[in-house]
């Protein structure tokens, strides 16, 4: 089964963002992922809008972003001018979370839902058949590189059967951890787009490494 994959740009050159982006653009990426943190519900930091409009002038393919800010309503029409076409905002940074959503798409964008590995996916039980996306982390957030915490597959089976229960449309992301090791198990388990940072901007080649990622989906067909 085709797959969509968001290479995360937090593992690229920072001071090379454009070299990336254009690496990107010839590469088989389908979006490109962005993380948004903002010290407060992560403790890291990294690019805010003007970061993400930069990006935008250069990127061929769909912007991907992902906040892990706290009470990200305040920023939802300014990362829509940045040019961001799928905006995940945090179930737990939320306070009224359908409000969130809700405001999302009026602006014109896919709304996604991402929820830390503590969080149960029952959770979001009752925004399912709202969101076009649900992004379940895979490692606590914050930073590339880290290791994929083993409870995700559990967690991408109870999804699976909200998905089916409210929304068949709904598309099921991964992100932290994911590598060419464990890339097909997610795919068999029901997730349709991977986030990947360090397995692809610490490949020597990072055209070859995603066309790898990417023949995984082929074999899976
Ligand atoms: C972590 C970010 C991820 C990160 C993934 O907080 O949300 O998108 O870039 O990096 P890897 O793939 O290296 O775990
Ligand atoms: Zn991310």
């Amino acid at each position: 089964m085709a797959f969509i994959l968001a290479p995360s740009l937090l593992s690229a050159d920072f001071a090379n963002l454009q070299t990336a982006v254009e690496t990107l653009n010839q590469s088989q990426a389908d979006w490109l992922h962005i993380d948004v943190m903002d010290g407060m519900f992560v403790p890291n930091i990294t690019i805010g809008q003007p970061v993400v409009k930069a990006i935008k002038k250069h990127a061929k393919k769909p912007l991907d972003v992902h906040l892990m800010i706290m009470e990200p309503d305040r920023y939802i029409a300014a990362f829509k001018d940045a040019g961001a076409n799928i905006l995940t905002v945090h179930e737990e940074a939320c306070r009224h979370l359908n409000r969130t959503v809700s405001q999302i798409k009026q602006c014109g964008m896919k709304a996604g839902i991402s929820i830390n590995p503590h969080t149960p996916v029952s959770m979001l039980e009752n925004m399912v058949e709202y969101a076009d996306l649900i992004l379940l982390m895979s490692v606590n957030p914050g930073f590339g590189g880290q290791k994929f915490i083993e409870s995700t597959y559990r967690k991408i089976e109870e999804l699976n059967r909200l998905r089916q229960k409210y929304n068949p449309h709904l598309v099921i992301e991964v992100d932290g951890g994911v590598g060419i090791d464990n890339a097909q198990r997610l795919l068999n388990a029901g997730v349709d787009a991977l986030v990947a940072g360090n397995a692809i901007f610490s490949a020597p080649d990072i055209i070859r490494q995603i066309a790898l990622f990417k023949s995984l989906g082929e074999g899976s067909l």
